[in-house]
């Protein structure tokens, strides 16, 4: 999908539609009187109430140069917000790509002509053209050809803004699709060429460490995982350096990169279990917004780390009751399998912090706890550092991910008690979203970190009007807006 803003009148641009947004209860003023006597007549007769993402269309609109108008239902006018546009964006890519239309210009009137705003509308504009298709050889979806914003005389802000957009939304896609990659076709090592590709087109260092340098440096926890599969692991790094970085701080994004998780000797229920390629859903985040952020350049140090392996059940497998030292010297009993997550992020949350981290923030589909405890609405974010933890719900609620803080008090410790090691890899019973972040905890120490499991919001079973189901790139606008936060 090409997306550009273009600074001129909508009424002789040339499209298959263009398309106004349209509040519930008022008809838009277009400032073309046959369009805006059709739109009143729709909402008087009450075929077209505005309600969000209702489509009313006009074929050869004697007004207009393009071959139909569009009517886009809104919702209320004091409800019209950063969030409720970015759905808007989306909505109208995929109402109208459905309809086999291929060229639109959504016009941004006087009421949306705001940079926060244009920056929404390309970003929900371009995740909505994403489809899950890669696999299938006969592509029954559609895609737009062409989305451009028609500002009749904005600030130039608005330029600026629209870029940032459409760079956040392929970002977005481009995690998105890593994600939707089955374990067969995107093993560690792959998601590792993925990521040094990404890095080297984008002007990124990329360091690959593998299986010999991680022996070396003793991350016997994140090894303990992969040792039961043929697949070899991988922790990759990738460095974004500005000109002229902000002193004094050093962001760390870490995201868990489980390339398949079948839950190891703690083996899961074949249900649903095609759906574990989607443990790596933090890594791919954390990829795709060192991306944007190559291209958007906040002023601030970000390295991001995502550990990748495979967690299979063999005969070389770790097993219940192993005992494991990790980077940090610490031995943790793997008294299951199946939460490994939290095993392969404690080595790179050491590593991090051994290159010079001095804030962070990990995300991971940890837990299904968390889809039991906030639903698939709500990110879980927990800290050990509130102050750092509302700038991080700050930079969420602005990218508009919906995220929850959520408690660890020391209380919630006397569920994690091992009698071998220092430290179980589970809690005792209970608050099982919680018990995982209090082990991580344990290894991030005082370094101000923020955690988001993100199991329950990574992927989306049911279509949304504005996004496919499938893969949903949490937590990557997240990370972006918080580097500029910083910056
Ligand atoms: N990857 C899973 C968590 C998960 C579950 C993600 C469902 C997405 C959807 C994680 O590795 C895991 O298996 N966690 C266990 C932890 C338990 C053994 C303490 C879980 O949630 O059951
Ligand atoms: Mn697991
Ligand atoms: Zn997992």
């Amino acid at each position: 999908m090409n997306t550009s803003i273009q600074f001129q009148p909508f009424s002789g641009f040339t499209a298959d539609a263009i398309v106004f947004a349209a509040a519930e209860g008022t008809p838009p003023s277009t400032g073309v009187s046959s369009i805006d006597l059709w739109a009143a007549k729709l909402y008087q007769s009450g075929e077209f109430t505005g309600k969000p993402y209702e489509i009313a269309i006009l074929h050869q609109p004697t007004a207009l140069a393009a071959s139909r108008a569009v009517l886009i239902g809104a919702g209320k006018a004091e409800k019209l917000d950063s969030s409720s546009i970015r759905r808007l964006g989306g909505a109208v890519v995929r109402s109208l790509k459905a309809k086999s239309m291929a060229n639109i210009a959504f016009v941004v009137d006087q009421s949306l002509q705001n940079p926060d705003y244009v920056q929404a509308l390309a970003e929900g504009a371009v995740a909505g053209d994403f489809e899950p298709d890669e696999h299938k050889t006969k592509k029954d979806s559609k895609h737009i050809e062409s989305f451009v914003l028609l500002a009749n005389n904005g600030p130039s802000t608005l330029a600026e803004a629209f870029r940032a957009g459409a760079v956040i939304g392929e970002a977005q896609n481009f995690a998105r699709a890593l994600v939707n990659e089955p374990g067969n076709l995107l093993t560690p090592l792959k998601l590792a060429e993925r990521a040094r590709l990404m890095a080297e087109s984008q002007g990124l260092v990329c360091d690959i460490l593998d299986e010999d340098r991680m022996t070396q440096l003793g991350m016997g926890s994140l090894l303990a995982v992969s040792q039961g599969s043929a697949e070899p692991p991988a922790l990759i790094v990738i460095e974004y350096k500005p000109a002229d970085p902000k002193p004094g701080v050093h962001l760390g994004l870490i995201g868990k990169g489980v390339t398949f998780d079948t839950g190891g000797i703690s083996i899961k229920p074949s249900e649903n279990m095609e759906k574990m390629k989607y443990d790596m859903a933090g890594g791919a985040a954390v990829i795709g917004a060192m991306m944007a952020i190559a291209q958007l350049k906040p002023n601030v140090t970000v390295t991001a780390f995502i550990p990748t392996v495979e967690n299979m059940p063999s005969s070389k497998a770790v097993k219940p009751g192993d005992i494991v030292k990790s980077l940090a010297g610490k031995t943790v009993e793997i008294l299951n399998t199946d939460a490994e997550g939290r095993l392969i992020l404690i080595d790179a949350i050491t590593y991090a912090k051994s290159l010079g981290v001095n804030c962070m923030v990990d995300s991971a589909t940890l837990t299904g706890a968390i889809s039991i405890a906030l639903g698939a609405v709500n990110v879980g974010a927990f800290s050990n550092d509130e102050i750092w933890q509302n700038q991080v719900l700050s930079a969420a609620k602005a990218a508009g991910e919906k995220m929850w803080p959520m408690p660890m008090d020391d209380d919630y410790k006397e569920l994690l008690k091992s009698a071998f090691a220092d430290m179980p890899n589970i809690g005792s019973r209970g608050a099982g979203s919680i018990t995982a972040a209090l082990f991580l905890k344990e290894w991030v120490e005082d370094t101000p970190w923020v955690h988001l499991d993100i199991a329950g919001t990574a992927w989306i079973d049911d279509g949304k009007p504005f996004l496919s189901k499938g893969p949903t790139g949490i937590s990557l606008r997240t990370f972006v807006a918080l580097a500029q936060s910083l910056a």
